[in-house]
């Protein structure tokens, strides 16, 4: 069980670019509140995928739109990942969106305003019950409105230095400098576009988590939520 009782529909949203922190903070929260987690990136990644997965180039961009709606009919998005319809069966993708070539092609299409406009909804609808929903847009577009919001940062070098030591760990071969130059691109195009760009919420509390272990990120968005009284301790 909990150990927090939480404010009736609780959304929590947090920010930040590749490799601040914001899945693993998200999933430490989730556990110790009791909400679903939503990682929205998963999202993205998943359109990214499924278009390269039925032939089409991410550079074509009438073809990504074209696929749309199709990508969208298909897909189940839960907390526990993406399901994709095939048949009578639910196929479990979400170990497959999280490689580095995913990311990269979810970077692509998530440029694109059409495809953003129609995952709103979807991300809008699946947090109505409260959650705590991770990405780059999530306190400044999709829920402008959540309770509390956070915009997590760290320095490039330790980002790209996590996401290494991430798929060392997975037992995939990886250079520090072409992670640290993905990961600068990446930033770029999230920052650059001119759609739901990457950015602060006016309302989000900024937390660099550079020198910070996860567990200390986690204690202070606890406290937060504790002093606004979105959440009491359980006796
Ligand atoms: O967090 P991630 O690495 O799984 O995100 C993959 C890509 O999707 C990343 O380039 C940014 C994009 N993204 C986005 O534009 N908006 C979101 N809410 C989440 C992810």
């Amino acid at each position: 069980m909990s150990h927090w009782q939480c404010i009736q529909g609780l959304q929590v949203a947090i920010d930040g670019p590749s490799g601040s922190g914001k899945g693993t903070i998200a999933a430490m929260l989730g556990d110790e509140l009791g909400l679903p987690v939503l990682d929205t990136g998963l999202l993205y990644r998943y359109m990214g995928w499924y278009v390269e997965e039925h032939g089409a180039s991410l550079d074509d961009e009438n073809a990504v739109l074209s696929m749309l709606g199709d990508a969208v009919a298909v897909m189940d998005w839960r907390a526990d990942g993406i399901f994709v319809a095939q048949g009578n069966e639910k196929k479990d993708c979400t170990s497959l969106l999280r490689s580095e070539s995913a990311g990269s092609s979810a970077s692509k299409v998530a440029v694109m305003p059409q495809v953003r406009v129609a995952l709103l909804g979807v991300q809008r609808d699946i947090a109505k019950l409260g959650c705590v929903m991770d990405g780059r847009d999530i306190g400044t577009v999709v829920l402008p409105d959540a309770q509390a919001k956070f915009y997590l940062t760290a320095s490039q070098r330790e980002r790209a230095r996590r996401r290494w030591s991430q798929l060392k760990a997975k037992g995939e071969e990886v250079d520090l400098d072409s992670i640290a130059a993905d990961l600068k691109a990446r930033d770029a195009r999230d920052i650059d576009r001119d759609c739901a760009p990457l950015e602060k919420a006016m309302d989000a509390i900024q937390i660099d988590s550079t020198t910070m272990s996860m567990d200390d990120v986690v204690d202070r968005i606890l406290n937060v939520l504790e002093r606004r009284k979105l959440i009491t301790k359980n006796e």
